[in-house]
């Protein structure tokens, strides 16, 4: 068993989860903390959470070259089939569906979801997967602070994937609230830092969790990667 967390900066993340690699919200064109080209990206699997252009990003590129599936939500699926991509699920809030990696349920993000050219692209959502060797993930997305996150204390996270950059999703404090609902055993934070609107000091957010919560709290630089055992 052997699952590997990998950020690529921003709210882009590669799962490689026994050898399938599972690459969530793939912005790299235009992400100022990226440093890897999009040409560069190796996926079986593309989540796409809602449909704002720092996580669509990439994924019709990155599809078209290497064939992922890529799993959103059903608006977000019609638009990229209009952009020539053929292979796709669609789920939607509160759906999941087994794949060959586990399970996948696309679940509740408050937020937008307009895609770069103004088409209407559903409900913004998040991820929860339980991979076949055992694991789960949950990746949020862009996201308030919602209480439906306590229902995600039942799924025993070993890792949530959590926004913490404030401004257009939840800020620091919230993120702590949403850490004592979800009871994750790791903490990973992300959209923070990318522009100025959402600078946050993520050292700080990681003290507070270590001291406030009992989950761990894990920073990543891009490219940097968190092993679960
Ligand atoms: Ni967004
Ligand atoms: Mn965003």
């Amino acid at each position: 068993m052997s699952v590997q967390i990998i950020y690529h900066g921003h709210s882009a993340f590669t799962i490689n989860s026994d050898g399938t690699r599972i690459v969530i919200d793939p912005f790299f064109t235009d992400n100022p903390q990226a440093t890897r080209s999009a040409a560069d990206v190796q996926a079986d699997f593309i989540l796409v959470s809602h449909g704002h252009g720092d996580h669509i990003g990439d994924t019709v590129a990155i599809a078209k070259r290497t064939g992922a599936l890529v799993i959103s939500n059903f608006e977000i699926v019609g638009w990229l089939s209009n952009k020539g991509l053929q292979n796709l699920h669609p789920l939607h809030i509160g759906g999941g569906n087994q794949f060959p990696f586990g399970r996948c349920k696309l679940t509740i993000a408050h937020h937008g979801s307009s895609l770069p050219d103004g088409t209407y692209g559903g409900n913004p959502g998040g991820f929860l997967l339980k991979l076949n060797n055992g694991k789960t993930i949950y990746y949020a997305g862009d996201t308030a602070l919602t209480y439906d996150m306590k229902w995600l204390a039942d799924d025993n996270v070993d890792v949530a994937l959590l926004p913490i950059g404030d401004n257009f999703t939840m800020g620091p404090d919230d993120a702590i609230k949403a850490v004592k609902l979800i009871q994750p055993k790791t903490v990973i934070p992300y959209h923070y830092g990318t522009w100025p609107y959402i600078d946050t000091d993520a050292e700080a957010f990681q003290k507070h969790c270590l001291q406030e919560t009992d989950a761990n709290c894990v920073l990543l630089h891009t490219e940097q990667s968190f092993d679960l055992a």
